[in-house]
């Protein structure tokens, strides 16, 4: 990608003589200094508005010819005296047209004000609807390094999308088309699964597929960096990629179902991941296997007490068909463990209990490695996109027994739900490999600056961080 793809960057070659305006971005402890970062006149006014550099304020600073410049509040930051990076959202919708930079702290990384500003600028697909051209709004001046967060805010901002669309134009074949666009693009080798094959290779996707008139796919993925030979490590990514879940027959009240296009939210995520890694040229072998399907409720739909045949060859009892993320994904692991790879990552909105537990914003991981889960914790916690651990406690894996199968798609007890759902996919996880799972929430419930309310790409940036320092990439360029 190129700063071309953005509209709303400038890159600094293109401004010519046009006048530059600035953003003076600030904490509260820095308000005394008002005066000597500004003007007099400037100081005078922000204290007349109340200007307190609260987290994501903006204030506009009048001039002769108009709007002079802008304060834009960083709040008083995070404890380790870093800032989110979606504080700079903040300035798209309020900034007047024109080219902008942004004056902020040493501390502040100039990568966070170019991803914040573009995860600012995100704007809904169209679906037919008249929209105006980006680059009429305001735009930030950038240099030629700006391009690295822009593509970081690009992937977020394609999951977004997908996310976003509605389930009549995301279909599994719909989901598998855009996967196949982005990855091949990139120099994947690209393969779609349908029919006979899925059947035989992914058995029980097939069978969570059966309800729907749009049929269910797999897409699996293979690519090698150009630095990275065949003994280079193996990345394998797995996607739950519903694109809409009404429950099945144990069908959702229609509060819980008018969320559900979002149910391909893990497939999005591990999308966005594969392409960061290729877009990065990651020293790596890399997988990435998405179930594509829709849980439908019809006559040839998935029933309860339904017994499947996994891929692996265990038997899986249908106690609830709205518990088909974790059917989706089994056949996915056990085919990415066939590969025997370094490190298995899966994502997914698995569990309704994982919100319960932890709120939207925090994505549950579970992981078999202490290793790999404290990196990637860590790179969460460093660029303000945590995840939380929960156990994969062994204790509760007898909740999942079936007097019919080698075990039930749910507990038997309603409680630690997300955590069953953890151990019924580690049943499909090879012993010796590194896993982590990720149960997301996929959406912002409520639109902050760089947040919009819609579909949201979590923990895209603690993943791709983690994978940096799990395989020991640190010299690699990570921003
Ligand atoms: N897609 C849902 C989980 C979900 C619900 C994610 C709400 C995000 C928000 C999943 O397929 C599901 O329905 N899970 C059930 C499992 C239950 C039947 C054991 C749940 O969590 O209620
Ligand atoms: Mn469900
Ligand atoms: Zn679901």
């Amino acid at each position: 990608m190129t700063l071309d793809d953005f509209p709303c960057l400038l890159p600094q070659a293109a401004v010519g003589g046009h006048p530059v305006r600035v953003v003076h971005a600030l904490r509260p402890a820095q308000l005394p200094q008002l005066a000597a970062l500004t003007d007099g006149r400037a100081a005078a006014f922000a204290t007349d508005m109340g200007f307190g550099a609260k987290y994501g304020e903006v204030l506009l600073l009048p001039g002769d010819q108009g709007v002079e410049s802008a304060l834009l509040g960083l709040g008083d930051g995070r404890d380790d005296g870093g800032c989110d990076p979606f504080v700079f959202g903040a300035l798209l919708p309020r900034l007047p047209a024109g080219a902008w930079r942004v004056q902020a702290p040493a501390d502040v990384g100039a990568g966070d004000i170019v991803l914040g500003f573009c995860l600012g600028a995100y704007r809904m697909p169209a679906f037919g609807r008249a929209q105006s051209s980006d680059s009429d709004g305001p735009r930030l001046v950038v240099t030629e390094q700006a391009v690295a967060a822009a593509e970081v805010a690009a992937c977020i901002c394609q999951g977004r999308d997908l996310i976003n669309t509605p389930p009549n134009l995301m279909g599994p074949m719909d989901l598998a088309d855009a996967a196949r666009l982005t990855l091949s693009a990139l120099g994947a080798d690209v393969k779609v699964i349908t029919g006979e094959e899925l059947l035989r290779d992914y058995p029980t996707v097939a069978h969570v597929g059966m309800g729907s008139d749009r049929p269910p796919c797999v897409v699996v993925a293979q690519w090698r960096g150009s630095r990275a030979d065949v003994n280079a490590p193996l990345l394998s990514l797995a996607g739950k990629g519903v694109c809409f879940d009404t429950g099945g027959y144990d069908i959702k009240p229609a509060s819980s179902m008018l969320r559900m296009k979002k149910d391909m939210g893990g497939a999005a995520l591990m999308l966005s991941l594969a392409r960061l890694v290729m877009l990065r040229d990651l020293p790596l072998r890399l997988e990435l296997r998405l179930g594509c399907v829709e849980n439908s409720v019809s006559g040839h739909a998935m029933r309860p007490s339904d017994v499947i045949v996994t891929r692996s060859g265990q038997t899986v009892e249908v106690g609830n068909t709205d518990a088909e993320g974790r059917l989706v994904l089994c056949d996915l692991l056990s085919a990415a463990c066939d590969s025997g790879p370094d490190l298995l990552i899966d994502a997914a909105t698995l569990t309704g209990a994982a919100r319960v537990a932890l709120g939207p914003d925090l994505p549950a991981l579970f992981c078999n490695d202490d290793a790999v889960a404290v990196h990637l914790l860590a790179a969460g916690d460093m660029c303000a996109d945590p995840m939380w651990r929960l156990p994969l406690w062994n204790g509760y894996r007898e909740w999942l027994r079936s007097p019919v199968a080698d075990m039930n798609n749910i507990s038997s007890r309603p409680m630690a739900g997300a955590v069953t759902a953890a151990l019924f996919l580690q049943n499909f996880v090879k012993t010796g490999v590194r896993w982590a799972h990720i149960d997301t929430y996929g959406w912002n419930d409520s639109a902050r600056p760089g947040r919009p309310e819609g579909g949201e790409s979590l923990c895209l940036r603690a993943t791709y961080g983690g994978i940096l320092k799990i395989f020991d990439f640190d010299g690699i360029k990570d921003d």
